[in-house]
C-alpha cells in the first residue's frame, strides 16, 4: 500500500493518507518528548518498537471484541488504520498512584488505588491538555452526546481489564495508560492512536523498575533497551 498526502503530524507519529479512501497510514517516528515537548530526543528504532507494541495490543483487544482502528502492520514502523475522526480527549485510567496524579492529590507514588481511576483531559497543546469532567467536555463540545463519555469511560474500563491480566502474565505492572479514541464514518466510537511504553507506565512486578517514557522524562535510563524488554515479554505471553 502505498503513501499519499500527508494528513497530520504529531509529536510521535505521520498520518498519511493511502490509496484507499476509508483506510490511513501511521508511520511511527523515533522522536522523544516530554513535558509539552520542552524535553526533546530522538531514539532510532523507537518508532518500529512502538509500532510493533501497539499493533499487538490492538490484536490483543480486539480479539477481546474491542474495536480498534487497527488493520494490520505495514512494514516496520507503519500501520494500516481506518480513518477516523480523533475525539479531543485523553482517556487517563490508572491502577496505582503516580505522576500527575500524585503530584496534584499527593497521593504516595506506588500506592494502590481502591479501583481503577478513569480521568478526561482535553487534548489541547495550547491549553496543555487540562484534567476536565464531563460537563466540560459537553461544554466543549468535544462529544455531541453525554452517552458517549459513558462510552469512553466503559471502553477504557475495559481496556484496563484485559490489559492488566495481560501484563500481569508479562511480570509488569500496569501503573497507568492513556487512550484516545476515534469515530468511524458509520459512527462507531473505536481505540486509535497508539498503546505504547511511550503512552502506558509498566513496573517490573519484582523490582519495580520503570520500562516506559518516564525513563526519558526523569534520565532515569535507556528507553531503547526498556521498550525492547518490553516488546519481548508480550511476544512471550503471546507465545510468540
Ligand atoms: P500523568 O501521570 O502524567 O498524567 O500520565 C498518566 C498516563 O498517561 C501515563 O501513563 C503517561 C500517559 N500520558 C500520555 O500518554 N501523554 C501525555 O501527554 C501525558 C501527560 C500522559
Ligand atoms: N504530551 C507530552 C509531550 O510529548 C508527553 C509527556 O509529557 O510525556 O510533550
Amino acid at each position: 500500500m502505498k503513501k499519499g498526502q500527508l494528513l497530520y503530524e504529531g509529536k510521535a507519529k505521520k498520518i498519511w493518507e493511502s490509496e484507499d479512501p476509508g483506510l490511513l497510514i501511521a508511520q511511527f517516528k523515533d522522536d522523544l518528548t516530554a513535558f509539552d515537548a520542552q524535553k526533546r530526543s530522538h531514539a532510532t528504532g523507537k518508532g518500529a518498537l512502538n509500532c510493533k507494541i501497539s499493533a499487538k495490543l490492538f490484536e490483543l483487544l480486539q480479539d477481546q471484541g474491542i474495536p480498534t482502528h487497527y488493520v494490520r502492520c505495514l512494514g516496520d514502523n507503519e500501520m494500516v488504520i481506518k480513518r477516523a475522526q480523533m475525539i479531543p480527549i485523553e482517556v487517563v485510567v490508572r491502577n496505582i498512584a503516580a505522576g500527575s496524579l500524585s503530584r496534584r492529590l499527593g497521593i504516595p507514588e506506588g500506592k494502590r488505588l481502591p479501583f481503577a481511576l478513569v480521568e478526561f483531559y482535553y487534548k489541547n497543546d495550547e491549553l496543555h491538555d487540562p484534567l476536565i469532567n464531563d460537563e466540560h467536555a459537553l461544554m466543549l463540545d468535544l462529544v455531541p452526546h453525554e452517552g458517549d463519555l459513558e462510552e469512553l469511560r466503559r471502553l477504557g474500563r475495559e481496556v484496563n481489564v484485559v490489559l492488566k491480566s495481560f501484563f500481569d502474565k508479562a511480570n509488569l505492572l500496569l501503573v497507568d495508560f492513556k487512550l484516545e479514541f476515534g469515530r468511524l464514518e458509520d459512527g462507531t466510537i473505536v481505540l486509535a492512536d497508539e498503546i505504547s511504553p511511550d503512552s502506558c507506565r509498566f513496573w517490573d512486578k519484582e523490582s519495580g523498575e520503570r520500562l516506559d517514557k518516564d525513563l526519558f522524562r526523569h534520565d532515569l535510563g535507556d528507553v531503547k533497551v526498556a521498550y525492547e524488554e518490553v516488546l519481548r515479554r508480550i511476544q512471550g505471553v503471546m507465545g510468540e
